[in-house]
């Protein structure tokens, strides 16, 4: 039996709920279709959002969502996408399947779907293609108040107020498809780009984000810091940045063989987990980089882009990345989340790639159906972390599972307290095989309410159109509360969160 051991006197630190935040790109079927249907649709909306699965994403708690890419971002021009929808420019979506973009998802309607989901606003800038007025220009028309001429354009196009920027990109990926730049090369265009993302409303500070690193790519972190923490003028601006961003996604055959979102064996299921932890390291060795130059870690690290990528699903447009969602997706997510938790001194945000219709999302829909996956369940299962404060947990006896060089943890965990006074405690089996019989103990807790949920399935199971809860949350009950101990077992390839008082 393993030991799950909590002492909830040991508080080690804010989970910031943005750790739980979306990616919506302009990118095959996750604006279009997935969100935005239009208002003269046949589908339920509100101003053209899809009701259903806004209705989702806000019973998920949505804390976060990042706009408009990706890829993309570095291609887009806002002034095409504002003023009547009949006038705007039609372009080619270069990056995602050579369609047409017509533009009627713009800025208005970001935040418009921001609005209804009531979550924060995450908006990446063009540094690839764009220009520094092009960019300084969009942050006045979304934040200012007064008289200006975005300002004024913006209540022409009907929008009085100003809009809140919770956090904005200069850039996205410049190390590739933001214009394949070398970090000091970026480094010095951020410095200068984002002196003019201004701070029009004191109170409502925009919170700016520099393109990070992919993958393991240290030396980009390095020079990226070294060049915008280099100011012999002004030492204190902290290289002018409140997030650092970070790249990683997980292809358990390796970039050019992504392999089946469906059809996959234990060795890739392993694999798959291997790399998903790979994670822990990713954020350790990027974060000793900025503990050298942010020791008090200020500069959050935003991992923007976090996900599995595998081939797409057979007979869909290469170019929209759509897959299936299956449980190695659940674990994965179940997974990453732990750790994103127990590195919340340093990680303050981290986007799952994407919400809807793209990558591991949380949402699939086709035509007025829509599926909820492995992943959303997981990240409803989860959503009580956000904004708790981080415990100090450890399992002992938790062996490693796996086959061959593939090992990983047989149980991951992460266990927090939130403003209410519950303990949150969420647990992935990894195991595709092997149940774990586990006991929770406290420091002093002595638990008089405890309810739980699960998550489980065969390794591959997932929902469709045709059979939409084959898997889904449902109420654990097998566990005794006694002594002060919560006593049970996990089953293999399963998921758990327990709320206890
Ligand atoms: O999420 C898909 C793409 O992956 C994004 O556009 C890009 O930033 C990353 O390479």
């Amino acid at each position: 039996m393993a030991k799950l051991i909590i002492n909830e006197k040991n508080k080690k630190g804010h989970i910031n709920a943005e750790i739980y935040g979306h990616f919506s790109e302009h990118l095959g079927r996750c604006i279009y279709e997935g969100l935005y249907v239009g208002e003269n649709s046949e589908i339920p909306n509100v101003n053209g959002m899809r009701k259903d699965v806004v209705d989702a994403l806000k019973e998920m708690k949505i804390p976060v969502l990042r706009w408009p890419g990706g890829c993309f971002a570095d291609e887009y021009h806002w002034k095409d996408g504002i003023g009547p929808k009949e006038t705007r420019k039609k372009m080619i979506n270069t990056h995602w399947g050579g369609v047409v973009e017509d533009n009627s998802f713009g800025t208005h309607e970001f935040f418009e779907l921001c609005e209804q989901l009531g979550c924060k606003t995450y908006v990446n800038g063009n540094v690839g293609s764009g220009t520094v007025q092009e960019m300084s220009e969009w942050v006045e028309y979304i934040t200012f108040e007064g008289v200006s001429p975005m300002a004024d354009l913006r209540k022409e196009n009907g929008h009085e107020k100003p809009w809140k920027i919770d956090y904005f990109g200069v850039g996205n990926e410049n190390w590739g498809c933001g214009g394949n730049m070398t970090p000091e090369y970026y480094g010095n265009l951020y410095r200068r780009f984002q002196t003019y993302v201004r701070q029009y409303n004191k109170e409502n500070k925009v919170q700016k984000i520099c393109c990070g690193a992919n993958v393991a790519d240290y030396a980009w972190t390095e020079d990226v810091l070294k060049t915008c923490f280099a100011h012999p003028s002004n030492p204190a601006s902290h290289g002018n940045m409140d997030g650092l961003s970070l790249h990683y996604y997980v292809h358990p055959g390796g970039w050019d063989k992504k392999g089946s979102a469906t059809q996959f064996d234990t060795a890739t299921w392993y694999k798959t987990l291997e790399r998903a932890d790979y994670m822990d390291e990713l954020i350790t060795r990027h974060g000793a980089i900025m503990d050298q130059y942010d020791p008090d870690k200020k500069i959050g690290m935003m991992v923007d882009e976090w996900g599995c990528w595998f081939d797409v699903e057979p007979g869909t447009n290469p170019g929209f990345l759509y897959q299936q969602n299956t449980m190695r997706d659940a674990l994965v997510a179940g997974h990453t989340l732990n750790i994103f938790n127990r590195h919340c001194d340093r990680v303050k945000m981290a986007c799952i790639a994407q919400m809807v219709n793209v990558l591991q999302s949380v949402i699939l829909t086709e035509g007025p159906k829509m599926v909820l996956t492995p992943t959303y369940h997981v990240f409803h299962m989860y959503k009580n972390h956000q904004d708790a404060e981080l415990l100090d947990s450890f399992i002992e006896g938790n062996g490693l599972v796996g086959e061959g060089e593939c090992q990983v943890p047989h149980v991951s965990e992460s266990v927090s307290v939130d403003a209410q006074g519950y303990v949150n405690v969420t647990l992935s089996n990894l195991s595709v095989s092997e149940d774990m019989p586990m006991e929770i103990s406290f420091n002093e807790l002595n638990p008089s309410s405890v309810e739980a949920s699960i998550l489980t399935g065969a390794m591959n199971a997932h929902n469709t159109f045709e059979d939409p809860e084959c898997v889904k949350e449902c109420q654990f009950i097998d566990f005794k509360a006694e002594d002060g101990k919560i006593v049970f077992t996990i089953p293999a390839c399963s998921v758990i969160s327990f709320r206890v008082k």
